[in-house]
């Protein structure tokens, strides 16, 4: 089958990663495929950073457990932690205002190279109480990653080497029709 149709239809979410830090050449290819996403009217709202230092995504779970209380379902739901997965690579997507449509594009565009390299992501819209506008964390990672203030968190993507495969999800098979 056509590489890029494999790739579309072989990934899956990972929440389990190597430590090991992905390649330069890796991430400079995950940035020219964020760069390259269509956006509405071509307005190229989004901004995204590629945090990869250990000590930040270690104290922004640190802020995130203080934000939302260490016995949530929002932490212990998942076995290791809800920010980034352990990943050694965490992309954060801010936008001017609510454009969803646009950065849900990017970020597709994100996970599909990065699975087309070989590596695994896990998409995360729940720390967004982490990036809330007007909120003290909100202003810190702001502040860290140069993204004004008034910018809107609009989605996060784990990104690392998997250390699991994980079962196949369901999909319903009535959700999707053709009408001749
Ligand atoms: C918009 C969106 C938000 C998501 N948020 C989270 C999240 O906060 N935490 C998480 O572990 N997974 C999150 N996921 C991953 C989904 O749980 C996963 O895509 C879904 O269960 C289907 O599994 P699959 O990706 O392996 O096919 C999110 C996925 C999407 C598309």
């Amino acid at each position: 089958m056509n590489e890029m149709i494999n790739t579309i239809l072989n990934r899956q979410t990972i929440r389990s990663y190597k430590s090991g830090q992905i390649s330069d050449e890796q991430l400079d290819i995950l940035m020219k495929a964020a760069k390259q996403a269509p956006s509405g009217r071509n307005g190229q709202p989004c901004h995204v950073r590629f945090v990869q230092n250990k000590e930040m995504l270690v104290e922004m779970n640190k802020d995130f457990k203080e934000l939302v209380g260490y016995d949530t379902p929002a932490y212990t739901r998942w076995d290791v932690n809800p920010v980034y997965h352990n990943a050694p690579t965490f992309a954060v997507i801010f936008a001017e205002n609510e454009s969803y449509m646009d950065s849900g594009i990017m970020c597709e565009n994100i996970v599909l190279a990065a699975e087309g390299l070989g590596l695994g992501t896990c998409i995360i819209a729940s720390v967004g109480a982490l990036f809330k506008e007007n909120s003290e964390a909100g202003y810190k990672w702001r502040r860290e990653w140069n993204i004004p203030e008034s910018y809107k968190f609009q989605i996060a993507i784990a990104i690392g080497y998997p250390d699991e495969k994980p079962e196949w999800k369901p999909r319903f098979d009535d959700r999707i029709q053709v009408i001749k």
